[in-house]
């Protein structure tokens, strides 16, 4: 009797550990946009550690033709073409700890500014998007969507109905997982576009797995200021799912001040539980170490003792 109810024990305390396994594997993430430039920039020079759950982020799929025309929620590929569909699939099949994610929308498609712009039928263009992106997924083996909406309508008269951006991403992602077409959605929010994700992450914060704010907007150069903004970042997003992100290259906080900042964060009672970095295409032949930031931000997440 008393051994059964050992053996018990023990087996719930096995499926305890299977379903925190399956729900967290205790692995950092990294997540790297590439392939937005134009640069051939190519999966298999990024370096990868085993230790990490490394998401590759392919910059952009877009709802519009390539003259820069909305379509209506259809969505077509413009990365670069460098990241073809077997290069993803091979990457992939090496690296067991690698997914790749489309990125929707982003800053412009050639000299096109794009931006979210309300659907006359909200619905038509869920359906739309998602019929097109479970193609694109599909046919480029991805295991996911970032939304990297950049532009809004300007603020709306009382008279006219909410932003659709909301309803329209959230239920699209919504879709997209529970058809099992994608395992993870992100969200890439910056200073002057916090408005409308705050709105999305508040109704859908339970479809969303991680939020790559986009740090190096708010031009922060030190680690305390960094730590700052974390922490007003962390207040709207919460900071379980906030990552802490770098752009090689860019703005805001540059070369080692980024991981004094980072040591300030777990310092300061914050978990880092993943690094963004954009982008590959600033990190490869820049002359100088390739991906510096890529392998010393893999190094310090594997080195930091909090854990998921
Ligand atoms: C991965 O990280 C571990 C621990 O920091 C390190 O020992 C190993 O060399 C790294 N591997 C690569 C390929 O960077
Ligand atoms: C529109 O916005 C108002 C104010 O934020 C909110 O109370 C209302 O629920 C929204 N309506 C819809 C349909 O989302
Ligand atoms: C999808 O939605 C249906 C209906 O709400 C629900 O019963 C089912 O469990 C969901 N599946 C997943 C994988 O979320
Ligand atoms: C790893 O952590 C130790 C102790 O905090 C620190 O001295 C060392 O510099 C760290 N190494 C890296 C690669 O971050």
């Amino acid at each position: 009797m008393a051994k059964l109810s050992n053996n018990l024990f023990l087996i719930s305390i096995l499926g305890i550990s299977l379903v925190f396994t399956q729900f967290c594997d205790g692995k950092k993430v990294l997540m790297e946009y590439i392939g937005a430039t134009g640069v051939p920039v190519k999966f298999n020079t990024v370096p990868i550690n085993q230790s990490i759950d490394f998401h590759f982020i392919l910059s952009f799929a877009i709802d519009a033709s390539p003259q820069g025309e909305s379509q209506n929620g259809v969505f077509s590929p413009y990365w670069v073409p460098t990241l073809t569909q077997d290069s993803v699939a091979q990457i992939k099949s090496q690296n067991p700890n690698v997914k790749a994610l489309a990125s929707l929308s982003g800053w412009s498609l050639g000299d096109t500014v794009l931006r979210w712009y309300d659907p006359e039928d909200p619905d038509r263009w869920i359906t739309n998007a998602f019929t097109s992106l479970k193609s694109i997924i599909e046919d480029y083996h991805l295991d996911g969507i970032d939304i990297d909406y950049e532009n809004f309508p300007k603020r709306r008269r009382r008279s006219s109905p909410n932003s659709t951006f909301a309803y329209c991403i959230g239920e699209l992602i919504s879709l997209l997982k529970n058809q099992s077409v994608i395992s993870v959605a992100t969200i890439a929010p910056f200073y002057t576009t916090v408005g409308p994700y705050m709105d999305l992450y508040g109704r859908y914060a339970e479809v969303i797995d991680f939020v790559n704010y986009q740090f190096y907007t708010d031009r922060v150069r030190s680690a305390n200021g960094y730590l700052d903004t974390f922490r007003v970042r962390s207040m709207q997003f919460g900071a379980e799912k906030l990552l802490p992100s770098y752009e090689v290259e860019g703005r805001g906080i540059q070369g080692e001040a980024f991981f004094d900042a980072l040591r300030l964060l777990e310092k300061s009672g914050f978990s880092v539980n993943g690094v963004m970095i954009f982008s590959a295409d600033a990190s490869v032949g820049g002359g100088g170490d390739d991906y510096y930031y890529e392998k010393k931000s893999q190094a310090f997440l594997l080195n930091s003792t909090t854990l998921l």
